[in-house]
């Protein structure tokens, strides 16, 4: 991969803001692939400080996020969906047709997990997706285990994931135990993946991803099978101590 280490979580946020940034410039309809979590917050402000500045037009783009909890119904306030709406949707201008985020309240998550593969082809695949990484190396909701094939489907959280994610919830009992994710396979066929990791506590895990084999144990480390695969650090992502 091509591993771009910033000064701050500030740079890192700017550096994959003008990424999105110039990929729709090059290329106005664009399809996006879009994470949720901490991680990628800042890029959104800074994405929404340059729509306000018309330095970037979402009128034309597509947006497929990565993965929804299983029972969570769009409009509850810890959906994806909401988070999306929140942090960037309502503020810049995609069309409301054109921003996918998979429907946790699906009656057949399954087939609709099916359906959310199809719909990325159907749009031609995702040309800049945006990853961050969790810290037992998940991508997307790809838990350790995951395979390198593996597609749109229904998966269980790691109690790790579950842990974590009970931030965002009145208790861990409150936080889905499924999710529906895109597929390694289904990331892997982007053709420029973005990973963003900011903050000491994620230097382990970049370092394990980019520097072992690719295994099924730690699944960002088969974004090293990819061709088109940009890594942005902070320092304190890229120093292991
Ligand atoms: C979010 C997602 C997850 C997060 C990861 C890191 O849509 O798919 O893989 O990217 O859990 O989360 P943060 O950024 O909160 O550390």
């Amino acid at each position: 991969p091509n591993i771009v280490v910033c000064e701050d979580a500030q740079a890192a946020s700017r550096k994959v803001a003008e990424i999105i940034i110039a990929t729709i410039a090059e290329k106005p309809a664009s399809v996006l692939g879009l994470a949720t979590g901490s991680t990628p917050i800042r890029t959104y402000e800074l994405l929404v400080d340059a729509f306000r500045d018309e330095r970037v037009d979402f009128s034309q783009a597509t947006s497929f996020n990565l993965d929804e909890y299983v029972g969570l119904a769009p409009k509850h306030p810890q959906s994806f969906r909401c988070f999306m709406d929140d942090h960037l949707f309502k503020h810049v201008n995609f069309s409301p047709m054109r921003t996918y985020v998979p429907d946790g309240s699906a009656a057949d998550p399954a087939a609709h997990a099916k359906l959310y593969d199809d719909e990325i082809r159907m749009v031609g695949g995702v040309d800049c997706q945006l990853l961050g990484i969790g810290h037992n190396g998940h991508i997307g909701f790809n838990e350790p285990g995951s395979l390198p094939d593996s597609r749109t489907s229904v998966v269980d959280l790691a109690e790790l994931t579950i842990r974590k994610n009970a931030r965002f919830f009145d208790s861990a009992d409150q936080v889905p135990r499924r999710a529906i994710t895109m597929g390694i396979g289904t990331i892997l066929e982007s053709r420029h993946i973005v990973l963003l990791a900011t903050g000491k506590s994620k230097a382990k895990v970049v370092a394990q991803a980019f520097e072992q084999s690719p295994s099924v144990d730690l699944p960002a480390s088969w974004l090293q099978t990819h061709d088109h695969v940009t890594v942005v650090l902070d320092n304190d992502a890229a120093t292991v101590e």
